[in-house]
Parts: C-alpha cells; structure tokens; sequence
C-alpha cells in the first residue's frame, strides 16, 4: 500500500467509525427526539477539542454470530476535550450500536478513559444510553461493569464525576451513574430502573408505565436519584457545562474563581423587610439566596426533591459556593429524613471538592410523627450532623429567623466548627418554639388556672420575651455577630476571604462510619 492508499484507508475506516450502527438506526435516534453519542459530546465540549481513543476497537465476542456483527469502536465514543477550556474525559453510549449494551471491550475503553481521567486529575462526564449486559456475552459484560463500578468508587471524591441519561439505564447498569456525584435525567425520554415494568408486574402485580416505574419526573421529585429533570438533552448539556464551571478539576485544586462585577457591598434593603411579623408565616428563602449572591444567579440541584431544603451552587464575589439553606416556604422548613439526605449529600461533595458552604438558617426543628420515625429520622437526620462535623471547609452560617432545637446543633454550628456563624435580628434561637415550650413547662399549672387558654398564652409570651432571640447565643459566642440584613452579601463574602487559607483536620482514620 502506498502512502496515498493508507491514508485513504484511514479515511474510509474513520467514516466507517463515525457513523456507528448505521445511517438508519441514527434515524430511528433522531425520530426519537435523541442525538447520536457523537452529537452529544460535540454540543457538549468546546468546538474542536474532542480527541477520540479506540475508534477502531471492537469485540472480541465469537458467540451468537457476533463474530459477523463488528463495528467501529463497539457502541461506546470515548475520549477527552475541553469545557471552557478546561480539561474532560468523556464517555457517550452509541444506541445505534447493538443498543449501547455494554460487552467486555466496551468497558475497556470506559475504563481507560476513567484512568487517564484520575492521572490527569479532570472529571469524567458519562452520557448514558444503553440497553444495558450485552446479552451475548454474559459473564464478561458483568466484569466489565464491576470494573467500571470500581473505578467509581476510586475516583470518588478526587475527581467529579457526571452522569446524563439520555435513554434506557436499566438493571445493574444504573449503579454506575449511582456512584457518581450528580445524575441528569431528560423528561420522558430517558429512564432508570432495576427492573422493568414487565417483571414488576409479574413479581409485585404492579401495573406501572416505564415513565411513572423510573422517569426523569419521578426521580428528581420522589426517589432523589436524579439531580435535574431537563426539558431536552440540550437542555441537560446546558446543566452539565453550568454544573462544571462551579467545580474544580480534582480534590487538591480550589474551585474556580471568576472576575465578578456585582458590588461587594451591594445592599438589600429587601431583606430587612422580608421576615413577617407573623412568626408562623412562610417567606421564600431563596429570596435571600438570590438577594445576596453574585448577579442573583442561583444554580440549584434537586430542585424538585425535598423541597423544603435548598441546595445549589453559586458565587460571592466570583468564588464558587455550596448553598444550603432550610426552605419555610415549604413544610415550615422542617428538616426531615428525604431533606437531611439530599442536605449531607451535598455538604460531603462540597467539602470532597474544597468548595466553601453558606448556610442559611430557618428550621422549626426535626419533623415528628410516625413516618419520619418508622423511616428512620435518626439515623437520616444524623447524616446531616456527620456531614456538617467531619467538613474541614469553610463553613458560614446566617441564622435569618428559626433556630430551634436539634435542629440549631445540625445547620452548621458554631458547635460543629462553623467558622463564623451570624444572626439577623429577627433569629429566634432556642430549645423549641415558644408555644410548645409553653405547654411542656405549664400544662400542669394551666389545668389549674382560672382560664388555662389565657394562662398559656402568658406564658407562651413570657418564654418567648426570654429565649426567642439572638442575643443570649450571641452572649455565649455562638453567634459572632448579629448583623443588618441587608449587609448580608458584604459579610458574607468578607468572611469568605478571611477563610481563604483555611487550613482544618480530622483524625486520621480509615475512615469514618457515616449512619447510611
Ligand atoms: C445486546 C441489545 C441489547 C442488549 C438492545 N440490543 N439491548 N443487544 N444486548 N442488552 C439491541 C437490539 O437487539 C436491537 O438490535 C438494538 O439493540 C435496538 O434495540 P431495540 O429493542 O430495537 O430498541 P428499543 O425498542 O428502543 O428498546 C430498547 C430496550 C430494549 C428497552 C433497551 O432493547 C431492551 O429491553 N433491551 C434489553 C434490556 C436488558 O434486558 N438488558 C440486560 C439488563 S441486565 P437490532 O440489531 O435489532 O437493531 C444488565 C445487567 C447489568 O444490564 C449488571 C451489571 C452489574
């Protein structure tokens, strides 16, 4: 072969790779409303920069005729390229190819990119479409999975890690998207299950549709398994490119700070009127968020789920935050166990990925009742304090209104080594709420009382005139400074500075034992 014929036979061979399964199964994808896996990673990655690996890799599997069924690069486009620039390892499944199942070479080539990835300390996006083992092959597809779990499981906590289903992830398949940090979903065109609703029906008699068993709407709002429920895989490569650009590349980088134009001591003159007088009266927290950080731009995970819990990323002054905050818009910004999990959850990914977390507080408590407690509010709720403790980031706290109870001790401290914890004026941080705190301490004496209503509510009153304030925490140094709302921004972000160097360690363990 001459030179001119090898490098046609390249050509020819990578035309070959690039159209996968073929121009009609591409077809099929498009009347689906899916791209194909090369689409997805050219609208994801900056133009040009994808280099692709193992375009010409193809099974080894002899049985079932696969021996007459190769193609290109095996149903799987890996490889690396930049996102603002800056380095990503890439995986998309080809369901043009035998379904996106998963054979032994396959995982491979995910495998190899998983440890360049980890070498090279850049995340790893997986875009996920596949029909899950290839069937023809068994054993080895199993292997090939548990090697990638593996992985998963090392890089955790090194280097971010992003899973976007954009069609079928079914059965064992799904554990690998569960062991990364952040999984996106695209609204009735992509699920995830165990089972199908076929063998559900079967085992459990359930009827269920493949979009109420393991759809985008069901996982982001009742399971917590996705983070986001897109409205189209556009929308989905959006949130991830969004997502990235808050985190750093690995464990031992800062996240990313950007030149900021939004004032420094931008005030809120909004936030000194936004508590009600009514202290039973719901106002929206993220209010506050958006009042206070850079452009009013808040980008919030699990947005649908446990919703009386806010969590997302955002920035002062350019620097990239976690936000946590208790919602009293929604269930009086009780914390119960689906909102402890999804609130230790993102505290552990920030403090994996030194990314400093705000909190704010108003909390009447922990939920009471039977569910919550059959459901195991202890040991959920305690996530919550284990993840707040072991955090060596910078963590600052802002109590706007309630602070009550066990609650107080778990939203980020001063007790669980917040560095520097505020109060508004308008705090209220006490044992319980003062009604309750009323009838436990005079029930008694209430009985007795010529009008025991009338009695209560005295007493109800005095408590509150004694405790219900920020003044007595503020005495003991809990609270470092009760400040004017509308300052919120500026002290936050000095504060955030002051933290800039900070420098805080646990004791050297294995590791700890989390209540999972
Ligand atoms: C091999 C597969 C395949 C698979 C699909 N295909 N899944 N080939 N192994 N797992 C092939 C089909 O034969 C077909 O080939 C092409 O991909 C497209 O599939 P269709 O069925 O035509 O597509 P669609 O109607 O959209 O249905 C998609 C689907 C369905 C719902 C995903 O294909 C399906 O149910 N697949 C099997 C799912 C499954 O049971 N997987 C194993 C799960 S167990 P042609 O040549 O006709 O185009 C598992 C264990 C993992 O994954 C454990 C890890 C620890």
């Amino acid at each position: 072969m001459n030179t001119k014929e090898q490098l046609d036979k390249l050509i020819k061979l990578r035309a070959e790779a690039q159209l996968g399964g073929g121009q009609k199964r591409i077809d099929k994808q498009h009347s689906m409303g899916r791209m194909t896996a090369r689409e997805r990673i050219d609208m994801l990655l900056d133009p040009g920069t994808f280099e692709e690996f193992d375009m010409f890799k193809t099974h080894r599997c002899r049985d079932f005729g696969m021996d007459e069924t190769k193609i290109l690069g095996d149903g799987v486009v890996t490889g690396y390229g930049t996102i603002d620039g800056r380095l990503i390892y890439v995986f998309a499944q080809d369901f043009t190819v035998l379904g996106g199942s998963l054979s032994e070479t396959f995982a491979e080539k995910i495998c190899k990119i998983m440890d360049l990835a980890m070498k090279n300390g850049a995340p790893v996006i997986g875009l996920n479409d596949s029909g899950g083992a290839r069937i023809q092959e068994g054993i080895e597809s199993l292997a090939g999975y548990t090697d990638i779990f593996l992985r998963n499981v090392m890089s955790s906590g090194v280097i971010p890690q992003i899973s976007a289903i954009f069609g079928p992830c079914a059965g064992g398949a799904v554990y690998s998207p569960a062991l990364t940090d952040f999984i996106l979903m695209v609204q009735n065109n992509s699920y995830m299950f165990l089972t199908g609703p076929k063998v559900v029906k079967s085992v459990t008699h359930e009827d269920v549709t493949v979009e109420q068993l393991g759809g985008a709407a069901m996982h982001s709002s009742r399971s917590g398994v996705s983070d986001y429920a897109a409205t189209s895989e556009a929308d989905a490569i959006r949130f991830v490119k969004k997502l990235i650009s808050f985190l750093p590349q690995n464990n031992m980088e800062s996240p990313p700070s950007i030149p900021c134009e939004d004032p420094v001591i931008r005030s809120s003159d909004l936030l000194n009127t936004i508590i009600p007088e009514n202290l039973n009266e719901a106002y929206d927290m993220k209010q506050v968020i958006l009042q206070t950080v850079d452009n009013g731009d808040f980008f919030e995970i699990k947005e649908a789920f446990a919703p009386n819990l806010i969590v997302g990323f955002a920035r002062y002054n350019g620097m990239s935050v976690g936000i946590v905050a208790n919602q009293p818009a929604n269930l009086s910004g009780v914390l119960d166990i689906d909102s402890s999990i999804k609130g230790a959850r993102f505290v552990r990914f920030c403090d994996c990925f030194n990314i400093p977390v705000i909190t704010f507080v108003d909390v009447p408590g922990f939920l009471p009742g039977t569910a919550q407690e059959y459901g195991g509010v202890i040991r959920n709720g305690a996530k919550m304090l284990y993840a707040y403790a072991e955090a060596t980031i910078p963590k600052i706290t802002v109590i706007t209104r309630k602070a009550y109870g066990g609650a107080y001790c778990v939203m980020s401290s001063k007790h669980l080594r917040g560095d520097i914890n505020y109060a508004w004026p308008s705090a209220q941080i006490a044992v319980m709420g003062s009604k309750g705190a009323a009838e436990v301490l005079y029930s008694r004496q209430a009985g007795k009382a010529e009008n025991p209503a009338q009695f209560l509510a005295e007493k109800e009153q005095e408590y509150h005139d004694a405790v219900a304030n920020p003044y007595i925490a503020a005495q003991r140094g809990y609270i470092d400074d009760i400040i004017h709302p509308s300052t919120t921004r500026f002290r936050i972000i000095k504060a955030l500075k002051t933290l800039e160097n900070k420098r805080d360690t646990n004791p050297m363990k294995k590791h700890g034992n989390i209540p999972l």
